[in-house]
């Protein structure tokens, strides 16, 4: 990966698994969730290809960016939508990765974050299709259905309910710093982001951007009504592949102060 540029002044030029992690390396205010989402879009703004999923359009650099940030996170965040469109399990990581995580003194492996108002989510989410995972969360509602949330416990997920109709986001977040797990990597979708940013609960947006170019009429990074006011951010860091794909992350503003987790 090339680093093109890094406001905190890191000199521009190739960063080798090191300089990596030094860059996405979470910035956790104490006792505070921070909140990192992820997406990767081609030029024309389509967060999916053809199929309707995101992989056909992920460059092949993103496969190492997209496994760092795992790497780096406590807990990755997901929408029912995308859970269900992209086969979500618990999450599970390669020998790498793991180092990664002990190196910086994280648990083995990320907790999975499932928000969900209908818990309509197939139990075996509970465990990967192989190796071993982390644990899964559901979060969920009061209202959710009890038969399948019943479902969900008995394979071994935790259920949530934060929330009358719709999952109550900030308070999710909260039990989840609250429990040590501040590093949050929200992976979609786009109905989730747009609440999100909405909220004023993001902190930061990664955002790949494919070489590529698909047409037809793949959703954006949010869906769903506009915001009462843009929301305006701040370029943090832009990186190149090898393949041409460019990896920038923006800090929505105001920012939050940034201090290391002791
Ligand atoms: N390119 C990328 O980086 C990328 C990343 C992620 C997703 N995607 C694509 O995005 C598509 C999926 O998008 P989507 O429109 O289905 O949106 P989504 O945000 O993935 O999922 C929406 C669903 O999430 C749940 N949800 C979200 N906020 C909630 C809240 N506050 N309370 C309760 N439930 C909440 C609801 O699930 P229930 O219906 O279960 O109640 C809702 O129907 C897929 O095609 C996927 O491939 C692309």
């Amino acid at each position: 990966m090339h680093l093109l540029h890094d406001r905190r002044g890191t000199p521009p030029g190739e960063l080798d698994q090191a300089g990596l992690v030094e860059l996405l390396r979470f910035g956790v205010p104490p006792s505070d969730a921070w909140l990192r989402t992820n997406f990767v879009t081609t030029v024309d703004g389509s967060v999916t290809g053809p199929d309707g999923a995101s992989g056909s359009i992920s460059p092949g650099s993103d496969a190492h960016h997209f496994a760092l940030h795992r790497a780096l996170c406590d807990a990755v965040v997901v929408a029912a939508g995308t859970a269900r469109a992209e086969g979500y399990r618990a999450v599970d990581l390669a020998d790498w990765q793991r180092d990664v995580r002990a190196a910086e003194g994280l648990a083995p492996l990320p907790t999975l974050v499932v928000v969900s108002a209908s818990a309509d989510l197939d139990p075996q989410i509970a465990t990967p299709a192989v190796g071993e995972g982390g644990p899964v969360v559901v979060a969920t509602t009061t209202a959710a259905p009890p038969a399948r949330l019943e479902a969900l416990r008995a394979a071994g997920v935790e259920v949530l309910q934060r929330g009358t109709k719709s999952v109550d986001l900030r308070a999710v977040l909260d039990d989840l710093a609250g429990r040590g797990l501040p590093r949050l990597l929200c992976e979609g979708g786009p109905a989730l982001h747009r609440e999100l940013l909405a909220l004023g609960l993001v902190d930061e947006v990664l955002l790949t951007l494919a070489p590529s170019v698909v047409g037809g009429d793949g959703s954006r990074t949010t869906r769903g009504a506009g915001l009462d006011d843009p929301l305006g951010l701040a370029l943090a860091y832009v990186l190149r592949g090898d393949d041409d794909a460019l990896f920038t992350s923006y800090r929505t503003l105001p920012e939050k102060p940034v201090g290391r987790l002791e």
